[in-house]
């Protein structure tokens, strides 16, 4: 059965051809159709246009028609980076911190990525699959239509391939577009704490040829950081993650100035997320690559970082995603749409400029960006319909109200 929507009060972001990624003063603009009508067919947008030109339908019986009036349609937003496969969670390290411990101190005590590592080992792939579930549930009614999640918190073989299959299950349940990427490099387990080219070597050579085999993951991803891996291990990582297929990513200048961004652009990577201690070299580097820079402003937000030089980005040419990085020690929320709140509150971003951050250009940085991200026949119809409001400013805008009415995935309502 088709879906019509009509008498939609604004449709956001149509494209009769979308573009791959939104750059620099591009990203200002945000092409909407007043007054409009989008009919999805096959579980994806078939056609759109103004109710002035609403075409005559014949069989209507085959026809699920929802009346949008005073209400805003756009496509779901795309979440190019999170670890929502995770046991348990760290709000003990919240309060930790909220005391005076800092990251990297709960860190070097064998907390954070460790503490995550140490429940993830001895939970169940059933039971692991559960909880991811219900988070990838979470972020669906919040507005989520298509997500990366990264491994990296089995730190071993036969953990890390645990939560690669789970990712793979999550993606067989259909919901919505799910990219797994391995992040076996996210930190040196305790085990190999003395020695971690010993861990290097069991990634590049154990690791990696199992992912391959079974088929596990389209991108690999690194924490470039100070007390993880330094620029030469990140790179060296990468290039024998793209022997094996995987497209690079990396966890970028997050605490400090790691090279992560210069490692990522000579391997070609598809994005370089975090971006904290972002030089204005880096800012040259990037320009002369087709990286897309994300900012994981839920993960700045929750450390109290000091802020990524997003708009700055923007001023000299460069395209800019924002999504969640939702994780339980840095980022407990997947929540797009308050990820879209702080693009505008913290960073300066225009609603038209933080819509398209956290479309068209995350779906971008997980290689959607012909599937969704835009309203564009063909592409995948999973949109948000929101409750009445007058203009889509209003969604940044009232940063802790939900406005979400209906979620439809694939052509269809969902429940
Ligand atoms: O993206 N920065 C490194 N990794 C995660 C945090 C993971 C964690 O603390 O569990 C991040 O922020
Ligand atoms: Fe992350």
């Amino acid at each position: 059965m088709g879906l019509l929507l009509k008498n939609i009060s604004a449709l956001l972001s149509v494209y009769e051809n979308a573009p791959q990624k939104l750059s620099g003063a591009e990203m200002k603009k945000l092409p909407v159709i007043e007054n409009a009508w989008l009919a999805c067919d096959n579980g994806l947008i078939a056609d759109f246009g103004s109710m002035d030109d609403f075409p005559g339908i014949t069989d209507w019986k085959n026809l699920e028609v929802i009346d949008c009036t005073g209400k805003t349609v756009m496509p779901s937003f795309a979440d190019s980076h999170t670890h929502i496969v995770y046991a348990g969670n760290r709000s003990q390290e919240f309060v930790d911190r909220i005391n005076g411990l800092t990251y990297e101190e709960i860190y070097n005590r064998g907390g954070g990525i460790l503490n995550s590592a140490k429940k993830l080992r001895g939970t169940s792939e059933n039971d692991l699959f559960e909880q991811a579930l219900e988070r990838l549930k979470e972020i669906i009614s919040q507005g989520t239509g298509a997500v990366e999640i990264k491994s990296g918190y089995g730190l071993n073989v036969e953990s890390e391939l645990k939560m690669l299959r789970v990712i793979r299950r999550l993606k067989e349940t259909n919901l919505i577009p799910v990219k797994a990427t391995f992040l076996g490099a996210h930190a040196i387990p305790e085990e190999f704490k003395n020695n971690k080219q010993g861990y290097i070597d069991l990634i590049i050579n154990e690791m990696l040829p199992a992912i391959e085999k079974e088929n596990l993951a389209e991108f690999i991803d690194i924490f470039c950081e100070k007390g993880y891996f330094d620029e030469h291990e990140t790179k060296h990582i990468l290039e024998a993650g793209k022997k094996h297929g995987l497209v690079p990513k990396v966890h970028a200048e997050q605490m400090s100035h790691s090279n992560g961004i210069k490692a990522a652009v000579e391997c070609n990577a598809i994005s370089a997320d975090h971006l904290e201690f972002c030089s204005d070299d880096d800012i040259a580097l990037m320009k002369k690559s087709d990286i897309m820079p994300t900012i994981l402003s839920g993960a700045a937000f929750f450390l109290n970082l000091q802020l990524p030089p997003a708009r700055k980005m923007i001023d000299a040419g460069l395209a800019v995603a924002f999504a969640s990085d939702f994780n339980p020690g840095s980022s407990p929320s997947g929540n797009m749409k308050l990820m879209m709140s702080l693009a505008c509150i913290q960073y300066k971003l225009t609603p038209e400029e933080a819509i398209n951050a956290t479309t068209i250009n995350t779906a971008y940085a997980m290689n959607l960006q012909n599937e969704v991200g835009t309203i564009t026949n063909g592409k995948l119809a999973n949109l948000i319909i929101t409750k009445p409001i007058n203009n889509y400013g209003f969604l940044p805008y009232a940063f802790g109200s939900d406005l979400i009415d209906t979620i439809i995935l694939n052509g269809k309502v969902w429940k």
